[in-house]
C-alpha cells in the first residue's frame, strides 16, 4: 500500500498523516520530518538541505528521492507507508512510481489537502512540533494539555525556524508553481481525493476515512 498527503503548509498533512498510519499500520515517512532530523544532526544530508529549508524552496529531487529509497527498504514499512510531503514535483512523482513498480507496488490514493492559502498563516504561526516524533500542536487549535510541553513524553515543544510569515510566503510559492502539477500528474489516474482541509481536524479525519473506504 502507498498513499501519498499532498497539499501547501499547514494544510494538515502532519496531523492526519499518523492518525492514517495508526489505523492502517503503515509506516509514515514525512520528508520534512526526516529533513529536519538530519539538519539537527548536521549529517552531511542536513547540511545541504538547510539553507533551502530556510528559504523556504524546495530540497533538490535527488536528496530527497535518496531519502525516501533509503526509508521505503526499512522492515518496518514492507506493509506499506503514507507518505506526507512526498512527491513535490512531478519528477519526484514519476521517480516515485518507478521505486514502486520494482517492488510490484503503485500509488493506491492520493490524499489532496485542499484549502485557501489566507487561512495558512494563522495555522503557521501558531504551531509548536515536538521534534523527534514529528508530532504538531496549535496554541489556538490544538493546545497541549501543558504550554509549551508535548503530551506523550513530557518533552519541550519548539517552533519551526520556517514558520514565520515571510518564510510562508515562499513556501506557498514553491507550492504553487512546483506541487500542484503532481495533482494534475496522479488525477489523470483518478487517485486523488479532495479533501475540505479547512474544515475542523475531526471533520477532515473522517473526509480521510471515506476517502481510504
Ligand atoms: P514539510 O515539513 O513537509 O512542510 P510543509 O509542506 O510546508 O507542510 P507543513 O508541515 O508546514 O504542514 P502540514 O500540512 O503538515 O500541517 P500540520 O498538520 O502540521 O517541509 C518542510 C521543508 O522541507 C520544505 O519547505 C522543503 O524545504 C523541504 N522538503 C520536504 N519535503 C520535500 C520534498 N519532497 N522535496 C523537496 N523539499 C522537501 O498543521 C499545521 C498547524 O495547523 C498545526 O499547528 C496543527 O495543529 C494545525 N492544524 C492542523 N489541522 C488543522 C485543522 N483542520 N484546523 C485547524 N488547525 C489545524
Ligand atoms: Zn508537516
Amino acid at each position: 500500500t502507498c498513499m501519498n498527503s499532498v497539499g501547501p503548509p499547514g494544510s494538515g498533512k502532519g496531523t492526519q498523516s499518523p492518525l492514517i498510519k495508526d489505523e492502517y499500520c503503515l509506516c509514515h515517512l514525512a520528508t520534512g520530518d526526516m529533513l529536519r532530523a538530519a539538519v539537527a544532526a548536521k549529517t552531511p544530508l542536513g547540511i545541504k538541505a538547510k539553507e533551502a529549508m530556510n528559504k523556504g524552496e524546495l530540497v533538490s529531487d535527488d536528496l530527497v528521492v535518496g531519502i525516501i529509497d533509503e526509508a521505503m527498504k526499512k522492515p518496518s514499512c514492507q506493509k506499506g507507508f503514507i507518505l506526507d510531503g512526498f512527491p513535490r514535483t512531478v519528477v519526484q512523482a514519476q521517480k516515485l512510481d518507478d521505486m514502486l513498480a520494482k517492488q510490484g507496488a503503485k500509488v493506491d490514493k492520493v490524499l489532496n489537502f485542499a484549502i485557501d492559502d489566507a487561512i495558512l498563516e494563522e495555522r503557521i504561526t501558531g504551531r509548536w512540533i515536538h521534534p523527534s516524533s514529528g508530532r504538531s500542536y496549535h496554541t489556538k487549535f490544538a493546545p497541549p494539555k501543558t504550554p509549551g510541553v508535548d503530551d506523550v513524553t513530557g518533552e519541550p515543544l519548539i517552533q519551526r525556524k520556517d514558520d514565520t510569515a515571510a518564510v510562508l510566503k515562499s513556501r506557498l510559492e514553491a507550492f504553487h508553481m512546483q506541487t500542484e502539477p503532481v495533482i494534475d500528474y496522479y488525477s489523470k489516474n483518478g487517485l486523488v481525493a479532495n479533501l475540505h482541509a479547512e474544515k475542523p481536524p475531526k471533520e477532515v479525519t473522517v473526509e480521510v476515512q471515506k476517502a481510504l473506504q
